[in-house]
């Protein structure tokens, strides 16, 4: 039986993770760690509220003194760590809660691990597995092989760079003082409780409610789409059998351009529409409900500064050594996760407040109106 910390489990990942955990592993204790800020929603846990072996701790990663007491009090054997500032769009307009969060936060978690774990010289049975991403190994050209578990960092983001430190961070603690760390390198993720800030649950609620559908560019960068129960089922396998100093790159072999994407989830909400007259009624803002392309809400917006044109994942090694692959198709991922949302209004629209607002104007107002057009800049 294992106890786990897992922080960050209020946020999209982490708590997709949480659920799976303790479906998988009901006898295990799961401790969540988060300090709610917008992209935490508590309610996305309330389903385990009632159970015995669930606690929920609302507190903040850089707060070395509560992890520790966490650890030690809670007997904490597996640390899940997802907790970060995640959207790349924000750490360009404010890159201070990145640093914070991301560096700091990272190293206090392994500040504390080190302190409970690894005591007296003599190490507890521990594990600290830190959840990363894709993009510190920076941008590929259309050519270019996938990012590999050995490809040099070269984050172009105040996001990324915050990561690519916590990644090093991690790494250090394991070759200096033997913490028992494990990474993965994952790509985009999607699926139910996505925060409506990045581009799939973002074009899905502007979809339903008729708003415009912001495309970065010229809509052709790429990125590797990877189901979220893909992802967990991942980090469960790395967590039982990865080893320890390893890095893992997680990817869901589903590589598309912004513009297809878009368009994918267009012709799925043309086509649910039309099959289901409940939607037209609930939703009548969106074209769908007028027998209209949803198709014609797509807005071509000035590009994000220092945008990374692709990313593509080789995956190999956790599939030779893990026996992992990815198996959620994208077009079925697609639909499963449309219908999510139309299943969970309440819980979107509870998070869509004044917050939420004033990103989404800072964000999309600083495209001057003359820019938005149908067609890309050339
Ligand atoms: P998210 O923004 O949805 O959730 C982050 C969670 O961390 C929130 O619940 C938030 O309240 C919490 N948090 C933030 N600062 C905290 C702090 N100081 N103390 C405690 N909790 C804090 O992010 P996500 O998309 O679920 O990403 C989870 C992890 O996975 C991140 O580390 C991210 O870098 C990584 N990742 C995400 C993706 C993706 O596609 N979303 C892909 C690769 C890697
Ligand atoms: O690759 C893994 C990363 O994926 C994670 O580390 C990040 O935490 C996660 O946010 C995600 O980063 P991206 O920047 O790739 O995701 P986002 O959903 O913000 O954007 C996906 C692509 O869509 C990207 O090329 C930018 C583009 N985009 C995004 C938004 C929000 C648009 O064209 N329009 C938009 O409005």
């Amino acid at each position: 039986m294992r106890k786990l910390l897992v922080t960050g489990g209020a946020g999209f990942i982490g708590c997709n993770f949480v659920h799976h955990w303790v479906q998988k592993n009901p006898g295990d204790r799961v401790v969540v760690l988060d300090a709610l800020t917008y992209a935490g929603n508590a309610a996305s846990l309330d389903s385990l509220r009632a159970k015995a072996s669930f606690r929920f701790v609302h507190g903040d990663i850089c707060d070395t003194d509560l992890v520790t007491n966490l650890l030690d009090g809670e007997g904490i054997d597996t640390l899940v760590h997802f907790a970060a500032e995640s959207h790349v769009d924000r750490s360009i307009l404010g890159p201070d809660a990145f640093i914070r969060t991301n560096i700091i936060g990272t190293h206090s978690l392994l500040t504390a691990a080190r302190k409970t774990w690894l005591r007296d010289g003599a190490a507890r049975p521990h594990r600290f597995h830190h959840v990363s991403t894709d993009e510190v190994y920076g941008s590929l050209g259309p050519e270019d092989p996938a990012f590999s578990e050995t490809t040099a960092y070269a984050p172009n983001s105040p996001y990324s760079a915050s990561k690519a430190a916590s990644d090093h961070l991690v790494r250090s603690y394991h070759h200096t003082y033997g913490l028992e760390v494990t990474t993965s390198n994952c790509s985009n993720n999607y699926g139910p409780f996505h925060f409506p800030e990045k581009l799939i649950p973002l074009v899905i609620v502007n979809l339903l409610d008729g708003r415009a559908v912001p495309v970065y560019g010229d809509g052709k960068n790429i990125r590797d789409w990877l189901h979220v129960s893909d992802h967990c089922a991942a980090i469960e396998a790395i967590l039982q059998r990865g080893k320890p100093g390893e890095v893992y790159n997680v990817g869901g072999r589903a590589e598309s351009t912004n513009i297809d994407l878009v368009r994918m989830l267009c012709a799925i909400a043309d086509a649910e529409f039309t099959r289901d007259a409940a939607l037209r009624e609930r939703f009548p803002k969106s074209p769908a409900a007028r027998a209209e392309s949803c198709a014609k809400l797509i807005t071509y917006v000035r590009d994000r500064p220092g945008h990374d044109r692709r990313y593509a994942i080789d995956c190999s090694k956790i599939q030779a050594q893990l026996g992992f692959v990815a198996e959620t198709k994208l077009e079925e991922g697609l639909l499963e996760t449309f219908r999510w949302f139309v299943s969970n209004e309440a819980w979107w629209r509870g998070i869509m407040d004044g917050s939420y607002q004033r990103w989404i104007d800072a964000q999309y107002s600083r495209t001057p109106s003359s820019n938005l057009q149908s067609e890309p800049n050339s």
